[in-house]
């Protein structure tokens, strides 16, 4: 069984008219002892996931 296990995780955020979708049906494991990079460019939610893994947010 994973440390930490997500699936089909979602996160959207309303901006004016617009809506935005950062995280679209997310599936991730990451394992005990495990060395995970989060990569990519701005803008597309890495530090939402984050937040939400946390619990400082939800999905
Ligand atoms: N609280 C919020 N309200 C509205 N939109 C948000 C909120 N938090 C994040 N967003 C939007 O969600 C998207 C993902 O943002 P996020 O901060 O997760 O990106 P990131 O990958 O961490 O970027 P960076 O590399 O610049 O830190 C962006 O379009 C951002 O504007
Ligand atoms: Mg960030």
């Amino acid at each position: 069984m994973a440390l930490l296990e997500l699936r089909g995780v979602c996160k959207s955020f309303r901006k004016g008219d617009e809506t935005i979708t950062p995280l679209d049906n997310i599936d991730l494991d990451i394992q005990s002892g495990e060395f995970v990079s989060l990569m990519g460019p701005s803008g597309t939610g890495k530090s939402t996931l984050l937040n939400l893994v946390s619990g400082i947010d939800s999905p």
